[in-house]
């Protein structure tokens, strides 16, 4: 939820930490600051509540110097968005300068501990627990590395996080030992960037992706510390571990907004080459089937799959959702969804030849992960459809696939939902040919696959006009979304992205179900849109329709056919390209995605940065 930086090297620290900080700033921005160890020997510290413009403007005024650094930007868990609350945080002495990303749950415990011992603190977060117990261990006489303050401070780190219960990413300064940062993690994501004559260490890469791709990822229960040419890697009992350096594959133009008003409409273009990058290379013509080497499933393993549990959240589990239609469509393999935060505490039913996806755009998310090792636990094969390389979830499953959708930088996602379904139809087309899929059907899927690029563009092109239909709604209070089938998840995903940008009050529902309740609100003021793409049910849908008007809501309809019914029901038409029908979900994404953003937009949101999210959810 937050985010982290540190970096140590030639340069002033103030200035690169501040950049790191402004590309993090999308995972937590209601307040930030920095510690450095100034040309003094002593640890500055500066803070500041807001984003982290406002922190620029405190370091301007009250300018920090040193080349070495740590920052931090902040989502707020333990206590209120406050200068204090706001990290780096210190022990009692101010030798020791700390940034956390995650959730102690066992701070209170450890707090009380410390205050037993005469320790005081000054902010409400589970966090300054972490600097006075480093600190504490550190000053420790019987600390028997005494006469080495390296050594001493890793050992003082090694015994606090082996204290600590909960998720933490951590970066840790002492002014007794200016050429060296520490770091630590145990569920929250913490990355080295190795550059020449600096090191880095970050929450993600984004952080330093200016000045380095030579990364190592660090695994839960590592600790590293780094010098500015040098680092070691070690386990919390302090053993050397060795680690692979990976190459970055992306680079900075493709973090950058590249011309757009915001991130967000960037990927919401870039869908094209997005959803195109999640099926190249893995659709086999002449085999009639996809390649997904990633999962690691011999066609036994395959064939013995009796059950498929789907976990996920948000925008990803309603990935999972489209993928439940399609994987049993295809295969007749039983697909249940369940929300990851529902999953991980309902003692869920795993049997031998149970399979378990988990689903996530960052690999990060808290819930997921969670999920995901519950599975495990049950003896359950994990997969992991991801996003981000080298992320938590991706690198703790049994295998998995990467939806290779680039860098999503918008809070709100959106190239990563489409290259998700992408994904879950070439594992749908994979399953059922081992399970008994003709190859024509296989491959009608995949060419049709292969043409959706273009049909995206299409709609992209038409842009203009999903923009003036959006704008007209504008003032909207209420909403609801309504689909059929597999229009019923990208129903559930168009409510989210309405209300996450525009706080907008949007419901996504099946379209039978308006009449068991939800049709009650329905007014003049109430708005509804509905994904009628033809099918076997447009019958029925536009019978659902007929009900909204009836009762004088508002109607915009999404469709590839025209109409005269939908047209004459419908205050406004979105047409759409026809496309394969198992690809529809995705096409109908599209329209869905640009509604959001151009009310948004309109009602002059944040839309990259929407009010109480972040992108990545590292907490419960
Ligand atoms: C979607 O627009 C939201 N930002 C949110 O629901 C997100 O999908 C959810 O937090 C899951 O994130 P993940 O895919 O990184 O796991």
């Amino acid at each position: 939820m937050c985010g982290i930086i540190g970096y140590i090297g030639k340069n002033d620290a103030a200035p690169i930490l501040i950049e790191g900080l402004k590309r993090l700033e999308y995972r937590g921005y209601d307040s930030a600051g920095i510690a450095t160890i100034s040309d003094s020997g002593k640890i500055e510290i500066r803070k500041q509540t807001g984003k982290i413009v406002e922190l620029e403007k405190v370091i301007n005024q009250f300018p920090v110097n040193g080349n070495i650094g740590i920052a931090h930007t902040r989502w707020a868990t333990h206590g209120a968005a406050t200068l204090t609350n706001a990290h780096p945080h210190v022990g009692q002495t101010g030798k020791i300068a700390i940034v956390h990303n995650g959730i102690i749950e066992n701070y209170a415990t450890l707090k009380k501990h410390l205050e037993n011992e005469g320790r005081k603190f000054i902010t409400e977060t589970d966090s300054e627990v972490i600097a006075h117990l480093i600190e504490r261990h550190y000053l420790n006489d019987e600390n028997k590395d005494s006469n080495n303050p390296l050594a001493r401070l890793e050992k003082a780190v090694s015994d606090t996080v082996k204290m600590l219960e909960g998720t933490f990413g951590i970066a840790v300064l002492c002014d007794d030992i200016p050429d060296t940062i520490i770091g630590a993690r145990k569920g929250s994501p913490l990355v080295l960037g190795i550059g020449r004559d600096a090191m880095f260490i970050a929450s993600d890469i984004n952080a330093f992706v200016t000045y380095t791709k030579q990364v190592i990822y660090l695994d839960d229960n590592e600790i590293v510390t780094i010098n500015r040419d040098t680092y070691q890697t070690k386990t919390f009992e302090r053993a050397p571990v060795s680690k692979d350096i990976e190459e970055i594959s992306w680079d900075i133009d493709e973090i950058g907004r590249a011309g757009y008003d915001h991130f967000m409409l960037k990927e919401i273009c870039e869908q094209p080459d997005s959803v195109r990058n999640a099926f190249i290379g893995r659709m086999l013509h002449e085999q009639a089937t996809a390649k997904l080497g990633g999962l690691k499933l011999s066609n036994k393993d395959i064939l013995n799959i009796d059950r498929i549990l789907i976990t996920a959240c948000g925008t990803a589990l309603h990935a999972g959702m489209v993928g439940k239609y399609i994987i049993e469509q295809l295969s007749g393999i039983p697909v249940e969804v369940d929300f990851a935060s529902e999953f991980r505490y309902r003692n869920p039913i795993i049997r031998p030849n149970t399979l378990v996806l988990t689903i996530s755009q960052s690999g990060e998310t808290a819930d997921t992960l969670a999920a995901l090792r519950e599975a495990k636990q049950k003896g359950a094969t994990v997969m992991g459809i991801c996003n981000v390389v080298g992320s938590t979830i991706a690198r703790e499953c049994d295998g998995g696939v990467y939806v290779h959708a680039g860098p999503e930088i918008g809070v709100a996602s959106t190239k990563a939902f489409t290259s998700q379904v992408t994904v879950m139809i070439l594992l749908a087309i994979y399953f059922a040919r081992v399970r008994g899929l003709s190859r024509d059907t296989a491959n009608e899927i995949m060419k049709a696959l292969e043409k959706l690029p273009d049909a995206i563009q299409s709609v992209l092109d038409s842009r203009d006009s999903i923009k003036k239909v959006a704008e007209k709604y504008v003032d909207t209070q209420h909403a609801f979304f309504m689909g059929r089938n597999d229009q019923y998840p990208v129903a559930l995903e168009g409510a989210l992205k309405l209300k996450e940008i525009s706080y907008i009050d949007a419901n996504g529902y099946p379209a039978a179900e308006m009449k068991h309740g939800p049709i009650a609100l329905i007014d003049e003021q109430h708005l509804t849109v509905a994904l009628a793409p033809d099918s076997p049910l447009i019958e029925k849908m536009i019978a659902n329709i007929q009900e909204i008007q009836a009762r004088k809501g508002k109607i915009v309809t999404v469709t590839d056919i025209k109409n005269q019914m939908i047209e004459k029901l419908s205050d406004d038409v979105i047409l759409i390209p026809k496309v394969h029908p198992a690809l529809k979900p995705i096409l109908m994404a599209i329209p869905m995605q640009l509604f959001a953003y151009y009310i948004a937009v309109a009602r002059e949101c944040d839309v990259d940065q929407p009010r109480n999210l972040a992108k990545s959810v590292t907490v419960e």
